[in-house]
């Protein structure tokens, strides 16, 4: 039987961690989110819940991994004999399929927006009318999509080492300084002040549990909590590394890039009398605007585009790899044929969310559009869920010697943990999701 991998350094684990937090969540879905839900409201809510819930949890996260040193069912199992844990396991495995299905789309607009600016120029007159050109072109969206899993499939296959390593290496800090310079264009365009009010003056009237659900599942959906991914990373590292620091170190990062995008998106949006609620199509939308206004911008925002696909694949590879990992357990043979049985399955289920902009905009499902229902399905249940049984386990179930000799950290800082894993953060989920469940019903 084939050996189960490891990471090769303490920094590999680290980049490849922080490949999978950062990703659409905080380059994409962070800046819509932000700008559909009352701006600097939002930002507030979401680094709190990234720092009090999201941090706790992803190390709780880290904990069962390298102790349990297999995929999620398995490891459950072995950390709980004879329970219904590994039930949590197989959360993951379910939400694996849902959030990569619609992660993918949205990665197959990257390559078209790619593709496009390869070919072609995108200064198109209306940014916004050639983001629906694209997206409701069945045949050109389904086949980027297809393409994007492939390239998916094409890394998780070669295993964890080969493939997700080398390319967390040295993407992450080039999209960095990117994002730094793209921020200093945008902030010195006329009116763009405007943008930044918007993103940090709250205005409190806009507080409502709703919010804070969608702040706290935005949280969970960028660092990859509760879907046992950063679990399954975890279980590929050698014990003796400290968990504390790499995940504070993916927190950081993770805060740091979301309020760059926000930085680079709105004050632009102002600037450029766009709308902020613009939905998923606003960096499509405002990017080639932003690029527009640059010396040399269509050769910087193909450079721009070629590095958010490679934050995007550390992401996408990830959620592959939850399933990856659970489907073929210890086969480790297997992993080859599962990513690609795996692979096309996801793609299948993601077909009607890539149509949900075109051929299928009318089909709705409490109200939503086929695309927007998955995503709500992960972010506001399928995370929030998971996460409040890992919390639990690690805080409950998990003895409190076995978790400070796994984490080896200051007893104050641990404490802290302990606490917040146990008491805060599954209060904090509950009243959240009551606190919304009751807004709906009323
Ligand atoms: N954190 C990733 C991003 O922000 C998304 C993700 C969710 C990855 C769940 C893995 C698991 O893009």
């Amino acid at each position: 039987m084939a050996p189960r991998e490891q990471w090769s350094s303490k920094i590999g684990f680290i980049l490849a961690a922080a490949g999978s937090a950062i990703g659409l969540g905080a380059i994409w879905k962070f800046p819509y989110m932000a700008g559909t839900n009352g701006g600097s409201i939002f930002v507030l809510l979401f680094i709190i819940s990234t720092l009090a819930i999201g941090l706790p949890i992803l190390l709780a996260e880290f904990v069962i991994g390298r102790m349990g040193k297999a995929d999620a069912v398995t490891a459950f199992k072995r950390l709980a004999p004879g329970k219904r844990w590994p039930i949590v396991g197989w959360i993951g495995f379910a939400f694996g399929f849902i959030v990569l299905s619609f992660y993918s789309v949205v990665g197959g607009w990257i390559l078209s927006y790619l593709a496009r600016a390869l070919i072609f120029r995108l200064d198109a007159a209306d940014h916004g009318q050639l983001f629906e050109s694209i997206t409701s072109n069945p045949v050109e969206i389904l086949l980027a999509q297809a393409v994007f899993m492939l390239l998916t499939i094409w890394i998780v296959q070669g295993g964890i080492k080969a493939g997700i390593e080398r390319a967390s290496r040295w993407m992450m800090p080039l999209l960095f300084i990117f994002f730094i310079v793209l921020a200093i264009r945008s902030l010195t365009l006329e009116g763009a002040m405007e943008g930044v009010r918007f993103l940090f003056v709250p205005d409190w009237s806009l507080l409502t549990g709703e919010t804070f659900l969608i702040a706290l599942g935005q949280a969970f959906f960028s660092l990859s909590v509760g879907v046992t991914a950063m679990m399954t990373y975890a279980s590929y590292l050698p014990k003796g590394e400290r968990l504390g620091q790499s995940a504070f170190s993916v927190a950081l990062l993770n805060i740091v890039i979301s309020i760059l995008a926000g930085l680079v998106i709105f004050p632009a949006v102002f600037a450029l009398g766009q709308s902020p609620s613009e939905g998923p199509g606003l960096i499509f939308i405002v990017l080639p605007a932003i690029f527009g206004q640059i010396p040399f911008g269509s050769f910087f925002m193909i450079l721009f585009f070629i590095l958010m696909l490679f934050a995007t694949l550390t992401s996408s590879m990830s959620m592959l790899e939850i399933v990856v990992s659970t489907g073929i357990r210890a086969k480790y043979d297997r992993r080859r044929r599962a990513a690609w049985v795996f692979g096309a399955l996801i793609f299948i289920i993601g077909i009607p969310s890539a149509l949900s902009f075109g051929v299928l905009s009318t089909v709705q499902i409490f109200g939503m559009s086929i695309f927007d229902f998955a995503d709500v399905l992960t972010s506001r249940i399928g995370m929030p869920i998971g996460a409040l049984a890992i919390s639990i386990f690690a805080g409950f179930i998990l003895t409190k010697s076995q978790t400070s000799k796994e984490l080896n950290m200051h007893p104050i800082l641990y404490n802290l943990w302990r606490f917040l894993v146990r008491f805060a953060a599954p209060a904090a989920i509950i009243v959240i999701i009551a606190a919304w469940l009751i807004e709906i019903i009323r």
